[in-house]
């Protein structure tokens, strides 16, 4: 048996100092559709994540909460594994900066790199950045002496410590750079991080004393490690590295890619690689900066109150469409802007109609034409061969983009797919296949889409790891639907002769005027008995029954409907008001938000029989539909469908 290929990523170690926010969770989620991405296509692939636990900021805030450093630390990464089991993050690891194998790790790192003489002790003099744990020098500070990262005090710190010789390697680093084009990504980082080491690395000071949370260096117990210099190390001892079984460092190092946002690039993509060269280890393949998750024009951060919890987000819409919207909205490297408005409206769009809608209208129609039965038939529509086409080469459309990490491009890939299979619908109409009884064309349209769908869902499904079931169940599927890999993705393995079983919407619509209005208004009071409620529309003036005569209401059938091209609200109807074909006639209807072409086929209505033709978009209209409505509430009259098609409606 051969080995499988391995592919190992890692997320930041987030400190559990403050609440985590979508900000987090979006790294978290992007690695994650990663893993299971690359188990989908047979890799052994190891996610790590976890926490950062040393340093003065954790130090203090346990003292402000009368905890020692520790005890006030697991509560909070408690808190952090529920949040990412409530997100659907699968990882291999979590790893915590306090634990016996990797505190020995970054002592074994720290005393190779002195014995050697790359780590020396002189004295520190610069200015400190508590909350943010970094160093600066005069020049690095913004006004007023704040830190440049976040704004707040900073402190002038004199001490005795130790340096890491980082200049030595500068040489060393670039050469690496240049042979390594890809290794820092995207390129606007890489060539920011080239400038910055272009201008001169200095030495950097990776020893603390004025406070021991923290490792202590090993041959001078005065002494706590600097939280980066023990941060970074987590991606090694994770895997085992200097303990009693290497056996995981063997198979999963050098990392295939550490994935985190701009903010900490440059301590994974200097820092970190001039450590492994000290240490004689080998370096990560990639190192990914994604943007910030922005809200009102600033990152996301606790420390600026604009934070948004995940929990409750995730409470409100559920994982999927968390995960979807934050992998689909954050452009590769760019900062995105974070709004719920933003998030109702991909969930309202991207999943509810292009995908749900999809879905919803496949079964309503196989149940409706092929009474729930889908197989290919014998005969296709022109319209088949540039679907088919484009199935088969979405799944390398999308590998090209997944394998940059560029998550959102990927998913743009996919929904290309379902967007061509909506249109796919528009152009085939399996309403009028099934009015002319060409029932081999429509039985090929219907298993093409049903397939379609099936791929689209194996594709979607490492960003969306819960739609998979309940798209199977509707499709009839009994094969558990987790784990389907590519090799599933064969075209024609919806088996035929598949009895479909409609359900509740994938995603349902959301109003996001109602909700923001029942989210800000106090509850409504209940109207008292008798008393009309406000929003109803005042009746019009009295008019005598001579006038009501004069309108010519009818029943009349549905015989075929279809979308107008180019006006998204405008359907076109076929109705008929007699026995036969002599009474039909064209009506074209504003109810293209509210139905589907083939919701209405079949259906008895009434209409306006008598109005004034008039031409909409080229088309001339013979009458108007009777609807119903209330606020943005709209169906269609039904007429009973014992009265025959001319009935007169009075
Ligand atoms: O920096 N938008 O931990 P941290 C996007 N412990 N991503 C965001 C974000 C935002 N608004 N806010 C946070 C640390 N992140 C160190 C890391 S690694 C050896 C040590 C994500 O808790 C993003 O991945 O401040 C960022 O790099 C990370 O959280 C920083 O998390
Ligand atoms: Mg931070």
């Amino acid at each position: 048996m051969t080995e499988k290929p391995t592919f190992y990523i890692t997320t930041p170690i987030y400190y559990p100092s403050d609440k985590l926010h979508i900000g987090h969770a979006y790294t978290t989620v992007a690695a994650d559709a990663m893993a299971r991405y690359k188990r989908q296509r047979g890799y052994d692939a190891y996610f790590l994540t976890g926490t950062d636990e040393h340093g003065l900021k954790i130090q203090q805030r346990a003292a402000e909460a009368g905890l020692k450093p520790l005890e006030f630390v697991d509560g909070i990464v408690k808190g952090i594994k529920q949040l990412w089991q409530l997100l659907d993050i699968e990882y291999s690891d979590f790893i915590r900066t306090t634990e016996p194998r990797h505190e020995q790790l970054v002592q074994k790192i720290f005393q190779k790199i002195y014995d050697q003489g790359d780590i020396y002790k002189s004295e520190y003099s610069g200015w400190y950045c508590t909350p943010c744990e970094t160093f600066f020098t005069e020049h690095q500070l913004a006004e007023g002496h704040t830190c440049p990262d976040c704004g707040r005090p900073v402190q002038l710190a004199h001490e005795e410590s130790y340096f890491f010789k980082m200049s030595k390697y500068a040489d060393r680093w670039l050469k690496f750079i240049e042979e390594n084009p890809d290794f820092i990504q995207p390129e606007t980082r890489r060539n920011e991080m080239i400038n910055f080491v272009k201008q001169g690395l200095e030495d950097l000071c990776v020893s603390r004393t004025t406070f021991d949370w923290g490792i202590k260096v090993p041959f001078d117990e005065k002494h706590v490690v600097y939280v980066w210099f023990d941060a970074l190390v987590n991606y090694l001892s994770a895997l085992g590295l200097g303990g009693a079984d290497e056996s995981k460092y063997q198979k999963y190092w050098p990392a295939d890619v550490h994935l985190m946002a701009k903010d900490i690039i440059r301590f994974h993509s200097i820092v970190w690689p001039i450590i492994l060269m000290a240490a004689g280890l080998p370096l990560p393949k990639k190192v990914v900066a994604h943007g910030w998750l922005l809200m009102q024009g600033g990152k996301m951060s606790k420390s600026k109150g604009n934070v948004v919890d995940p929990v409750v987000l995730v409470e409100k819409y559920g994982v999927d469409a968390i995960r979807f919207f934050l992998l689909r909205e954050m452009a590769y490297g760019m900062d995105a802007n974070y709004s719920e408005e933003a998030l109702v409206n991909c969930i309202n769009v991207d999943l509810a109609n292009d995908y749900g809608n999809l879905l919803s209208r496949t079964t309503a129609m196989i149940e409706k034409f092929l009474g729930g039965e889908v197989a290919p038939g014998s005969d296709g529509t022109d319209f088949d061969a540039e679907l088919l086409a484009l199935a088969a080469e979405t799944p390398a459309n999308m590998a090209k983009y997944m394998d940059k990490v560029d998550i959102a491009n990927a998913i743009a890939e996919i929904w290309k797919l379902v967007d061509k299979a909506n249109k796919y619908i528009d152009y085939t109409a399996p309403w009028t296949l099934n009015k002319n009884g060409e029932v081999e064309k429509l039985k090929t349209v219907m298993y093409n889409l049903a397939e379609v769908i099936r791929q689209v869902t194996i594709l979607i499904s490492p960003v969306m790891p819960n739609v998979a079931d309940r798209v199977w169940q509707q499709l009839g599927l009994d094969a558990a639907a987790a784990g389907q890999d590519w090799d599933a993705l064969a075209w024609g393995g919806l088996p035929a002769a598949t009895k479909i079983r409609r359900g509740d919407p994938l995603f349902p619509r959301i109003d996001w005027e109602k909700q923001l209005a029942e989210e800000t208004e106090p509850a409504p009071v209940e109207p008292a008995e008798g008393v009309v409620a406000p929003a109803i529309e005042p009746i019009k003036p009295e008019i005598s029954i001579e006038d009501f005569e004069r309108l010519d209401l009818r029943v009349c059938k549905v015989v075929a409907c279809e979308k107008v091209k180019k006006a998204d609200k405008l359907l076109r109807l076929t109705v008929q008001l007699g026995p036969d074909e002599a009474s039909q006639r064209t009506v074209v209807s504003g109810i293209a938000k509210y139905y589907q072409p083939e919701d209405l086929v079949g259906k008895q209505l009434v209409l306006v029989a008598n109005l004034k033709p008039a031409k909409l978009r080229g088309i001339e209209s013979r009458g108007m539909i009777l609807a119903a409505s209330f606020g943005d509430q709209l169906q269609v009259l039904q007429a009973p469908a014992e009265i025959l098609p001319g009935g007169i409606v009075r």
